[in-house]
């Protein structure tokens, strides 16, 4: 196509897209199918491509997700992002009202709206054009997340009127997005997210932007950061005009004149909220008019004139079909309720940790009753109490059995404990969740080696302890079942380049009492190497600030045993790693080098190194990187194309080096 040809055609494509996208995603009422929108998308892709020069930053095209990040740079927000003070029960909602009318009389009225559960952004406006979305962070100082933000496709890229505003909002993931995001994640057997408000969370502090694009998050728009010139005067007039300026407001807001219709808004939403397609964890009770928001002014931390009534955790009755044993690595015997699953906070629930018997005492829990389940602290699933009035006679009292389910032994209650162990070394259960943790995430790390295979492995008598890991071939892999030749082929290569990882991931999967991840990465980058530290005292180990008695006990008990030495040795011979490889622990007085206890940014483009490359060498000579430019900083290292940073710096009158100079102090 010609070039004016293409020009017309990009502009054409990119405002139809716009609106489609706008009547789709912020109307729901979208007025073609999403085959035309796909092909009218693959056809701008294709002209953009072409013709590069044609691609603006407010293109649909941009929600594709573009080039990954090395960092997120720090933003810093031009009016703070507060929170709220919180309502827990109708008490405290007249009380803030009492407060309200005492400082503006009664003529005044509320707005009250969802407190929709995700987590706060901040988008900026310049003549209309999205050009900075950033997360909370401190309320002072955010992360600059726009190209992940840009994916979010109710985020508009382009206002309908040209105008420079900051707005806030909630981005969230709505609850059918979030199941099916965490089916796939257990398909892979991946780590599911504990709620939507973590899942899209955990999306937006994604480097790669083509994650936020595939995880179908939303935003709701809540406020208008700063009114301006805009002539608005009141909070519900800024809702009305960022609806009409294109941005996805909700639309179950009310304006309330009295705390009675406040309260009666409140109650029905609790009753009503698990119709909603996304969660919500409360009400927020905004005053309305300007005016009277300045007359009431801010605490602290938050405004006088707004509160947040949180809703009480959900809690669910739920029978009590069983309750499971489990045997951890430790030998330790958890009891665990499984339950006829329910709905509780967004997830289904049908398991909860007991804890121990001495809990299952204390609560009175029969097998059949009926309990109540919420989730502490919003996530981990916990039984209650148990509904008495509804027992029938046939529940049934459970006991602690006596010997390990697993290998028959016979379970010890240590003093001072209240937990029952199995302390036979040998028994099967802890060997196998001793396997499960080895391969875990932040110990060996072996891609693709999840509990299942594992539980496979070791049922088949092919693996007995972690080093018949590395003796595994492809052939007695292909003896598993649903295990093909691409994915032995990948299992092998995965667990081969285990064996140079550094000695902190191997000393936390040998699994040693009370050695933690933190303590195995201290341990290494103190002692250096797996032999080192095998052969240490009780009072060497405990010289080091963070090893205490109790954990020393156990790492000299644990080496004096030979089956961990003979298990050390078998591991060395499979060829895997045991010192360490990270950056030294290098105290600011250590080290003879100009970064030593200075604050330093990296800004720009740099040629000769990546920026974690350069950030992790001049910690190693003791300096501290940080994100942002301020009058704590010392040094600014300033490569191509800086920008702000480096203006700031020089404002602030901060040394300023280019990256040549930076080599010469790294390799000198
Ligand atoms: S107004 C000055 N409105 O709840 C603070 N917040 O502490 C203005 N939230 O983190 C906040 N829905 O992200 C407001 N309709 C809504 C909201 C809302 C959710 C979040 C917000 C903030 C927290 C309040």
């Amino acid at each position: 196509m010609e070039r004016e040809k293409a020009e017309k055609r990009v502009k054409e494509l990119q405002e139809m897209l716009h609106q489609y996208n706008y009547e789709y995603h912020v109307l729901d009422k979208p007025s073609v199918s999403d085959e035309e929108y796909d092909s009218l998308l693959r056809e701008l892709l294709t002209l953009e491509t072409e013709f590069p020069e044609f691609q603006t930053s407010d293109s649909p095209s941009q929600r594709v997700g573009g080039t990954i990040l090395e960092m997120f740079n720090k933003v810093e927000h031009r009016t703070p992002m507060l929170s709220l003070g919180n309502a827990f029960d109708e008490a405290d909602l007249r009380d803030f009202d009492r407060r309200v009318r005492q400082a503006v009389g009664d003529s005044f009225t509320y707005v009250c709206e969802l407190k929709i559960d995700g987590l706060a952004v901040s988008l900026r406006y310049e003549d209309g054009l999205f050009v900075l979305g950033a997360t909370r962070g401190d309320g002072t100082t955010g992360e600059d997340i726009t190209m992940n933000l840009k994916t979010i496709r109710s985020v508009p890229l382009r206002l309908k009127d040209s105008v420079t505003i900051e707005v806030r909002g909630e981005a969230f993931m709505p609850k059918k997005s979030f199941e099916a995001l965490n089916e796939a994640k257990v398909e892979r057997e991946e780590e599911p997210f504990a709620n939507p408000r973590n899942a899209a969370a955990g999306s937006l502090r994604q480097l790669d932007p083509k994650i936020a694009a595939s995880r179908n998050l939303d935003v709701y728009v809540y406020s208008l950061a700063d009114a301006g010139e805009t002539g608005i005067d009141a909070h519900s007039e800024a809702l009305d005009y960022l609806d009409r300026v294109g941005f996805k407001t909700n639309n179950e807001r009310k304006k309330c004149s009295t705390i009675e219709e406040v309260i009666e808004y409140v109650e029905s939403w609790n009753t009503k909220r698990p119709e909603l397609a996304y969660d919500i964890d409360g009400i927020v009770i905004k005053v309305d008019e300007t005016d009277h928001q300045e007359q009431l002014g801010f605490t602290a931390k938050s405004p006088r004139w707004a509160i947040a009534y949180k809703f009480p955790a959900e809690e669910v009755a739920t029978r009590l079909l069983d309750i499971e044993l489990n045997i951890g690595r430790t030998g330790v015997i958890t009891p665990t309720a499984i339950l006829e699953p329910v709905r509780v906070a967004g997830t289904t629930v049908q398991r909860a940790s007991l804890h121990n018997e001495d809990l299952i005492r204390e609560k009175d829990i029969k097998l059949g009753d009926y309990v109540i389940v919420k989730k502490a602290g919003d996530i981990i699933p916990e039984v209650v109490n148990v509904l008495v009035e509804k027992r029938t006679g046939e529940e049934q009292d459970f006991h602690m059995p006596t010997h390990c389910p697993e290998c028959e032994s016979e379970l010890v209650r240590i003093e001072g404990e209240v937990a029952l162990r199995c302390i036979n070394p040998k028994c099967p259960a802890q060997i196998r969740e001793g396997l499960i943790h080895f391969v875990s995430r932040n110990a060996m790390n072996i891609d693709g080696l999840g509990e299942k295979v594992i539980a496979q492995l070791f049922h088949e008598n092919l693996i007995e302890d972690v080093a018949d890991l590395y003796k595994l071939t492809k052939e007695q892999l292909l003896e598993l079942e649903r295990m093909g030749e691409k994915s032995a082929d990948n299992l092998i290569s995965a667990i081969d380049k285990t064996k140079s990882n550094s000695m902190e991931r191997l000393l936390f999967g040998l699994g040693i009492r009370l050695v933690g991840a933190k303590a195995a990465k201290t341990l290494a980058q103190e002692f250096d190497h797996m032999d080192r530290l095998a052969s240490l005292t009780k009072e060497e180990l405990t010289a080091v600030h963070e090893i205490g008695d109790k954990m020393a006990d156990s790492i000299v008990t644990y080496f004096e045993q030979p089956e961990a030495m003979e298990l050390l040795q078998e591991l060395k011979n499979a060829g895997v790693n045991m010192a360490y490889k990270g950056p030294k622990k290098v105290s600011a007085d250590d080290v003879d080098s100009y970064f030593a206890g200075k604050t330093i940014v990296l800004t720009g483009k740099l040629e000769e190194m990546s920026r974690n490359d350069a950030k992790a060498a001049i910690e190693q000579l003791g300096g501290k990187v940080t994100g942002s430019v301020s009058k704590n900083t010392h040094l600014v290292i300033a490569g191509e194309e800086a920008g702000s940073k480096l203006a700031k710096a020089e404002e602030l009158g901060i040394e300023v080096w280019n990256e040549a100079r930076m080599l010469e102090e790294i390799q000198s």
